[in-house]
C-alpha cells in the first residue's frame, strides 16, 4: 500500500519509528507521512547513540521529500529544532536550542552534566533515504520527553535529561503531538525557503552561543567559546589560542555554569 501524503500511523510499539518510516518511504510514501509510537524498544539518536523514549512521550518520524540541494540538508535539522521552540512556546515551556539538534530547558539546580545548566527535552534526528546532488527523501525523527520514565532515568542521563513536565506540562502525548508535528513541518519549510529567518531565531534562542564549549568533531576535540552561527548554519568556535573553527557536525558539550561563559 502506498500511504497518502499526510497519512499518520499510530503504533503502540515500534523498535524505531525511523525504521518503520524508512520502509514506508521506500514504498513511495508521500511527504508528511508520519509514524508515531507510544513506546520504542530500539530508538536511535544521533551519532549511533540510542534514544530512550519514556512511555507516553513523543517518538515520531516524518517522511520528507525536500528536493533541496544536498548542501542545504543541515537546514532540515535546524528548522525542525526552531519549530520545536514554537511548539513549546505555545504550551508555555520556554526552551532554547543547543546547536544543532537539541532542545533544552534551563535547570539551575545541579549536579550539572555535559549540557551545563540545561536539560534536554527533545532531539531531532535526520536520516537520508535518497540523496544525489539533490536531497530527494529524508526521515525527520523527533523525540520529545513529556515525563520521566516510571523507573527514573538511567544513571548516565540523570544530569542531562529533562522533560516538559519539569515545567508543569501535564497534557498527554495525543494532545500535544499534532502541535509538535505541525510546528516541525513548518520549521523545516521555513528553513528551506527563508533560512535567514530561522538563523535569527536560533541566534536569539541559543543555549550554545557565548558559552564555553567542548566540541567532538569526529574525534577532533576543540575547547573554546561558541561565537556565532555562519550564514550556512555552521557553528563558529574560537579556541583558547584565538583560532576559529567552523563546526558542521559533531557533538557540542556545554561547560558548567562555574566556567566563564565569555572572556
Ligand atoms: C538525538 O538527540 O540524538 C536525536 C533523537 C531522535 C529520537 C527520535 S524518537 C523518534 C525517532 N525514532 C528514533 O529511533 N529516533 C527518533
Amino acid at each position: 500500500m502506498k500511504p497518502a501524503p499526510g497519512f499518520i500511523l499510530f503504533l503502540d510499539e515500534a523498535d524505531s519509528t525511523q525504521t518503520m518510516a524508512r520502509q514506508l518511504a521506500e514504498q513511495g510514501a508521500g511527504p508528511g507521512t508520519t509514524v508515531v509510537a507510544r513506546v520504542q524498544t530500539a530508538g536511535r539518536g544521533r551519532r549511533g547513540r540510542s534514544w530512550i523514549s519514556p512511555e507516553g512521550s513523543i517518538a515520531t518520524s516524518i517522511v520528507l521529500r525536500p528536493g533541496c540541494a544536498a548542501a542545504d540538508a543541515p537546514r532540515i535539522t535546524l528548522g525542525a529544532a526552531a519549530g520545536l521552540l514554537d511548539a513549546f512556546d505555545r504550551i508555555g515551556v520556554p526552551a532554547l536550542v543547543k546547536w544543532p539538534n537539541d532542545v533544552v530547558i534551563p535547570c539551575a539546580e545541579g549536579p550539572h552534566g555535559r549540557l551545563g545548566p540545561y536539560r534536554k527535552v527533545a532531539g531531532v534526528l535526520v536520516e537520508v533515504v535518497r540523496m544525489t546532488d539533490v536531497l530527494e527523501c529524508a526521515l525527520l525523527g523527533v523525540g520529545v520527553n513529556l515525563r520521566p520514565p516510571a523507573q527514573g532515568w538511567p544513571e548516565e542521563l540523570r544530569t542531562v535529561a529533562g522533560t516538559l513536565s519539569d515545567h508543569g506540562f501535564t497534557r498527554s502525548m495525543e494532545w500535544v503531538f499534532p502541535l509538535v508535528r505541525n510546528a516541525v513541518l513548518q520549521g523545516v519549510e521555513r528553513s528551506l525557503t527563508s533560512f535567514g529567518e530561522v538563523l535569527t531565531v536560533l541566534r536569539a534562542r541559543s543555549a550554545t552561543l557565548g558559552r564555553a564549549v567542548e566540541v567532538d568533531d569526529d574525534g577532533k576535540v576543540i575547547r573554546g567559546f561558541a561565537r556565532g552561527l555562519r550564514a550556512d548554519g555552521a557553528l563558529v568556535v574560537e579556541n583558547e589560542d584565538g583560532a576559529t573553527h567552523e563546526v558542521r557536525a559533531g557533538d557540542v558539550w556545554i561547560a558548567p555554569p562555574n566556567v566563564s561563559s565569555d572572556p
